[in-house]
């Protein structure tokens, strides 16, 4: 098979589909965009067709390309990515964007909650080499995955903690804490694309508030004055969680939308009295 009739195998021309299947075959390959397109006549060996559509029936099973590829690209970082992961999504950059525009110290001691493959606290690390910046999970497979990624970017000032939020943190005060926790409800239609990527990171009790109330509750314990909390949370979340802000005291509470306009990130300041 060509390169080009290997393209055809999937979606309509300019669909996503489509674009997904040249970025797994630019991984098979290992060839940039550019060389993909320069080579259509070139024929794959047979190991590289069965790869690539061994890959094809994945996706088309529902598994995200980044399990299939073991990689994904988030703010400036390329990061691995396993089935022990959540894929970390575009909108999620959104909470490093509102971060970035915060009022902070010089040398801000943060921490982010449910790492995951450390999206939020690499990128920050990378943009802030003067913070102090810890990063947390409560599944240490997971946390293994971010420590890889923090060697792979010589970013080995992050400091990690297999802990249940904020249990195994030993004691000491943070300017900010950032966390996309799970925050969809078990009976959510979402979920039904979602089965690929492990429950733990996407579900929460109580309509998905559950964890991101544990987190408001909390924080200010674990804050300096003036010290930020900030949330990445579902797009019918929003008032729920500034209610949940607002009464356990922050202030300058505001929200933030995602890419797609729906509300995804909410943010309050904490002052000591
Ligand atoms: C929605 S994922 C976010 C991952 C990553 N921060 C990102 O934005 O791509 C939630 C993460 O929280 C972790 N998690 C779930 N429950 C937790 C808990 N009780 N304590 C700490 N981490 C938890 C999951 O393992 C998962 O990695």
């Amino acid at each position: 098979m060509k390169i080009g009739q290997a393209l055809n195998l999937r979606g309509e021309t300019d669909s996503y589909e489509r674009q997904e299947a040249v970025w797994l075959l630019e991984h098979v390959l290992n060839l940039n965009a550019i060389e993909l397109k320069m080579r259509q006549m070139q024929v794959l060996t047979h190991e590289q067709e069965q790869v690539f559509l061994d890959g094809l029936m994945r996706l088309s099973k529902g598994e995200p390309l980044a399990y299939i590829t073991g990689s994904q690209p988030f703010w400036s970082l390329d990061l691995t990515v396993t089935s022990d992961t959540l894929v970390p999504r575009p909108d999620t950059e959104i909470l490093v964007e509102t971060v970035l525009s915060l009022d902070l110290p010089f040398q801000t001691s943060m921490v982010d909650l449910g790492t995951g493959t450390g999206a939020i606290a690499l990128s920050l690390a990378k943009e802030r080499p003067d913070w102090k910046v810890l990063a947390t999970d409560i599944y240490f497979p997971t946390l293994e995955v971010a420590q890889g990624n923090a060697h792979k970017h010589s970013l080995n000032q992050v400091e990690f903690i297999c802990s249940a939020w904020f249990e195994a943190i030993p004691a000491q005060k943070f300017d900010l804490i950032v966390s996309n926790p799970p925050y969809i409800d078990a009976d959510d239609a979402h979920m039904d694309n979602l089965g690929t990527e492990p429950r733990r990171a996407l579900v929460a009790e109580q309509q998905g508030l559950a964890d991101l109330q544990i987190i408001i509750d909390q924080a200010p314990s674990w804050l300096n004055s003036n010290g930020w909390l900030v949330l990445e949370h579902g797009y019918d979340q929003s008032e729920a969680v500034r209610q949940l802000l607002q009464k356990r005291g922050f202030v300058q509470i505001q929200t933030r939308k995602d890419y797609g306009g729906n509300d995804r990130i909410s943010l309050g300041q904490h002052l000591l009295r």
